[in-house]
């Protein structure tokens, strides 16, 4: 399914981490890529996040899953409100829904949580720290949206949700199936479902923390650091108050800290293999055997294609000449040459026919097992 009706570099320019946007009828022709009993099905997994939220007048109640397959029986003909997420690993037609919006770069995306709700249910006015884009998918959705929130913003006492207190509207739309709502971090909205079946798909975009970027850079940086790696001061004097730490041990103290944090290429690095860190580790893809180079050389010669781990994240950095660092799911790997173009080639789309001319790459067999053994790559096979 394709955008449009859409001028990505508007949108980028004037809403993008800006401004709310009502995007009506975006699609070339909207399909519901689920059902809702599939929804239901996956809330009862082991393994796979989702939450039940009901309301009762004014107040709301959540149920984390996996939910028994009886509660849905139970639930009757109140409001409330299924939430799953990383529904695009379980579920191809799902996955295909980001794939229109990969104008943003594929490590800021977080996943798709697909949401089910009978008529009057949501999950109250929140804010979150994503950029979302909420797709319509069947039913219809009422959205109101809020002004920007902060840590001063008052919650209302919960003991599970992060509900605002005084929310108050500034936008009012009734999504309809293919109506998409594009929500910047920290925007309040609250969407509840108008009439019975709504499903709504919302595509996650993340940003990582100042606090998690700091506290995960400088703990690698650590584990690395030899005991002896001490501070030294050789060149002692007298100072005239013991009791003082002196002016010239905190700049000594302070280039100690930050030198360590300053090497641009080792962050990149590190960077790159957090980022690729799964988020679900449930769709285990790893082999019991090790594939071994000679089947991925005959199988390459045979022209069956590849399939990325549609829970595995794939990103790559450029270095010199050509070369490059492939990322998936904490490794690194380091490409020149027909691996490097590999790389590219499979960070580039969920499937990959490769040349099979490759299969006399010892460079690409081996990349290609080890990314197979690791449960990030398979090959297609019936
Ligand atoms: C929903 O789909 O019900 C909630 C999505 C959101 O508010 O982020
Ligand atoms: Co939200």
């Amino acid at each position: 399914m394709q955008l449009a009706r859409f001028d990505i570099d508007l949108f980028l320019r004037d809403h993008w981490q800006k401004s709310p946007l009502l995007i009506r009828n975006a699609w070339t022709r909207w399909r519901n890529p689920l059902e809702p009993d599939e929804l239901a099905g996956l809330a009862c997994e082991e393994g796979v996040e989702s939450r039940l939220i009901v309301r009762d007048g004014d107040a709301l109640t959540l149920e984390n899953g996996p939910l028994p397959d009886s509660r849905f029986g139970e639930l009757g003909s109140g409001p409330w409100a299924l939430l799953v997420q990383a529904v695009d690993h379980h579920a191809p037609d799902v996955a295909a829904l980001i794939e229109p919006f990969r104008f943003v770069p594929d490590w800021r995306i977080d996943d798709v949580m697909v949401s089910y709700a009978t008529d009057g249910g949501g999950v109250g006015p929140h804010y979150d720290q994503y950029d979302v884009f909420l797709v319509q998918g069947l039913g219809r959705r009422r959205w109101r949206v809020g002004p920007k929130c902060d840590a001063a913003t008052p919650l209302l006492p919960h003991e599970d949700l992060r509900l605002i207190a005084d929310f108050e509207a500034t936008g009012d739309w009734v999504l309809e199936p293919g109506d998409i709502l594009y929500v910047p971090p920290g925007y309040a909205h609250d969407g509840v479902a108008v009439g019975s079946d709504c499903m709504t798909y919302s595509i996650g975009f993340r940003a990582p923390s100042r606090a998690e970027l700091v506290e995960g850079w400088a703990e690698h940086q650590a584990d690395a650091m030899a005991e002896d790696e001490r501070y030294a001061d050789p060149d002692l004097t007298v100072q005239p108050h013991p009791g003082e730490i002196s002016a010239s041990a905190i700049d000594r103290l302070h280039a100690m800290a930050l030198d360590a944090l300053a090497d641009r290429d080792a962050f990149a690095r590190w960077f790159g293999l957090h980022n690729s860190l799964p988020k679900y580790a449930e769709t285990d893809w790893r082999p019991e055997q090790p594939i071994g180079q000679e089947t991925v050389r005959a199988l390459l010669r045979q022209s069956v294609p590849l399939s990325r781990n549609p829970a595995s994240r794939f990103a790559f950095i450029r270095g010199q000449d050509g070369a490059l660092t492939l990322f998936a799911d904490g490794r690194g790997f380091d490409c020149a040459g027909d691996s490097a173009a590999l790389a590219e080639a499979l960070c580039a789309g969920s499937s990959l026919g490769v040349d099979p001319a490759l299969a006399g790459s010892a460079p690409v067999l081996t990349l290609i097992a080890a990314l197979i053994d690791q449960g990030s790559l398979a090959f297609e096979e019936d």
